[in-house]
């Protein structure tokens, strides 16, 4: 698996699959969940309230990932997934980790071979971006998804890709820019 730490806008990523840094309820929101579903079009709410209605009625759990089509986007898929809020007291690294190793899993089930990550949490839900880096490489660090090619770490501000790359650095996980 070859992983990339670059900085730009994810909704341009062309990847098979994109990770939104959803909430629970998949109704869209800020920050990258804004903008993906803006890119993607209205298609993407559609098929998130169909999730809503059939497979994740009550909301998406913190730390779930799920995947739907992904409208407008280059990318085939849009896998949703909800980091911890810290605002809220959810200061658990693993809860943060499983929201990356949930949106993996769900990109080898859908043969997904290149993922675009943000930095979930870093934003409105107030997560440190070194922490989130951490929790990113030491994921990343299990190696556990050969099936996948490339994960890429697309960060939105140079704060937070120096963040990443120190990170990963730390974490002896190697990438590309
Ligand atoms: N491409 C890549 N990264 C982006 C983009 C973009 N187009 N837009 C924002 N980001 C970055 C932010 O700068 C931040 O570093 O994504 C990171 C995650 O920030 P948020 O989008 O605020 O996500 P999060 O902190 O997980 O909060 C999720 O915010 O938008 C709402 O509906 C969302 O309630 C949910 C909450």
């Amino acid at each position: 698996m070859k992983v990339r730490i670059l900085k730009g806008d994810i909704t341009t990523q062309e990847v098979d699959a994109i990770v939104n840094a959803a909430n629970s309820s998949l109704m869209g929101g800020g920050g990258v969940d804004g903008a993906i579903h803006r890119a993607a079009g209205p298609e993407l709410l559609e098929h998130c309230r169909k999730l809503r209605e059939t497979t994740v009625r009550d909301g998406l759990r913190v730390g779930a990932a799920v995947a739907t089509p992904a409208g407008r986007l280059d990318a085939a898929w849009v896998i949703h997934t909800v980091g911890p809020n810290r605002h809220i007291g959810q200061v658990d690294p693993r809860l943060l980790a499983s929201a990356f190793s949930e949106s993996l899993d769900a990109a080898v089930a859908l043969e997904a071979s290149t993922v675009a990550f943000p930095a979930i949490s870093a934003g409105v839900y107030g997560w440190d971006p070194d922490e989130v880096g951490d929790v990113a490489a030491s994921v990343l660090a299990r190696k556990r998804w050969p099936e996948i090619e490339e994960v890429r770490f697309v960060l939105f501000s140079d704060d937070v890709l120096v963040a990443f790359r120190h990170a990963f650095d730390a974490a002896g996980v190697e990438y590309s820019d």
